[in-house]
């Protein structure tokens, strides 16, 4: 049987994290995985994790099965979170997934299940596991276009252009913030057009979350999302609890289906179905530790402190690279780099310039030239901005 199968391609985001761990050079800097790091390079267990930890290892008597679709006191937490109070609770069904990859996989099989024809419209660019998975489930992807090459923003009229050629019967699948890979966020205005643009044709909106935090700020980062929900008569949204709370290895998302036309129930069975399919039960240690963060005031007021800590480490980093590239080519071409929100900027060059980056100044990044702004420290933005000068971007 085995001698059937045939290799399957990495992605390019594995692949760079492997090519880091091999490289044996002592000053190398990694801006690949999107993982979160402290100054020190170290990705820290949050305060309140480490306290829920402590706090659920005392009090913890079983580790029997959870339900089906996960705890219900996780689901209410991480809608209060993401939705606020943007649609009534008994609009929204929901599954513990594991990670935010599973809420999407979860979404792209209750698609199939409800319309085998549906095209799936992805930004280009967009997280490559988007189109992976979407091919091995069979769908059909349209790409619509979304960075300006020359801006390094959102290519608004591409993308609405592109998006008008959605049907009813297809998807839209959209970044709630942060956009990965390239940074580049629509603003609310925009958002108000492309929502309006997506509803003109019918198509359902999938929404993947998966750095509420990471941008503007709690609020600020699901207001996309919640406008979504509120406005398209049913929607889908994978939330990932991967980066906001740091328990990347958990595997803790969610996956929401919001729906204004009675649609909900039968959502939450064919959802739970699925979950039974594929896996059984989710993962419950996370969801736990999450649900204890968001519902136990101390604890949620330590994580909302230390997320905003990260929040604005981030930025801080932004805005001293976007300064040094100012300042070394007295221009503002770089500007770009504090604009963009996120983990991600997309530094705009051909995969030859990355790997001469990884080459003579073992930097890396995604060859598309994706960078983690959280692989920086204040020590080593000048070293790249330095190096993206020396190789000619
Ligand atoms: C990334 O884009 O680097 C992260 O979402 C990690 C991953 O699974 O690819």
């Amino acid at each position: 049987m085995f001698e059937r199968l045939t290799e399957q391609p990495v992605d390019k985001i594995m692949l760079t994290a492997q090519a880091f761990r091999a490289d044996p050079r002592p000053g190398k800097v990694d801006l690949g995985v999107g993982v979160y790091k402290d100054a020190t390079g170290l990705t820290p267990v949050m305060r309140a994790v480490k306290l829920a930890e402590q706090q659920l290892w005392q009090a913890e008597t079983t580790k029997v099965y959870t339900a089906l679709a996960g705890e219900p006191a996780f689901a209410d937490a991480m809608i209060a979170l993401v939705l606020g109070d943007a649609v009534p609770r008994a609009a929204v069904a929901a599954v513990g997934t594991p990670g935010g990859t599973g809420a999407v996989r979860g979404a792209l099989e209750l698609i199939k299940m409800a319309n085998p024809d549906a095209r799936i419209f992805v930004s280009d660019p967009s997280w490559p596991n988007h189109a992976a998975m979407i091919a091995y489930m069979g769908l059909t992807r349209v790409d619509y276009r979304y960075f300006d090459a020359t801006t390094r923003g959102v290519d608004m009229g591409g993308l609405l252009t592109d998006l008008a050629q959605a049907g009813p019967g297809d998807v839209v699948l959209l970044h709630g913030c942060c956009h990965n890979p390239t940074g580049a966020n629509p603003t609310l205005a925009e958002w108000g057009a492309i929502i309006d643009a997506v509803l003109a044709t019918g198509a359902l909106p999938l929404v993947d979350l998966a750095y509420q935090g990471f941008g503007d700020g709690l609020e600020a980062d699901a207001a996309a999302t919640r406008m979504i929900a509120a406005r398209a008569p049913e929607c889908l949204i994978a939330a990932s609890c991967s980066k906001n709370f740091g328990i990347y290895r958990e595997r803790t998302g969610i996956l929401m289906g919001v729906s204004h036309q009675g649609g909900t129930a039968l959502a939450q069975g064919v959802m739970t179905a699925l979950n039974r399919m594929n896996f059984s039960f989710p993962p419950d240690h996370g969801a736990r530790l999450v649900t204890m963060i968001l519902t136990t005031p101390d604890l949620r007021a330590m994580w909302e402190t230390e997320l905003e800590e990260v929040r604005q480490s981030m930025l801080g980093l932004r805005v001293q690279l976007a300064e040094e590239l100012r300042q070394r080519t007295n221009s503002d071409r770089f500007d770009f780099l504090a604009h963009h929100r996120g983990m991600f900027s997309r530094l705009g060059t051909t995969p030859e310039v990355v790997q001469r980056l990884r080459d003579e100044h073992a930097i890396y990044m995604i060859s598309d030239s994706r960078m983690n702004i959280a692989g920086l420290n204040t020590a080593t933005v000048p070293v790249l901005a330095q190096a993206i000068l020396s190789v000619g971007v």
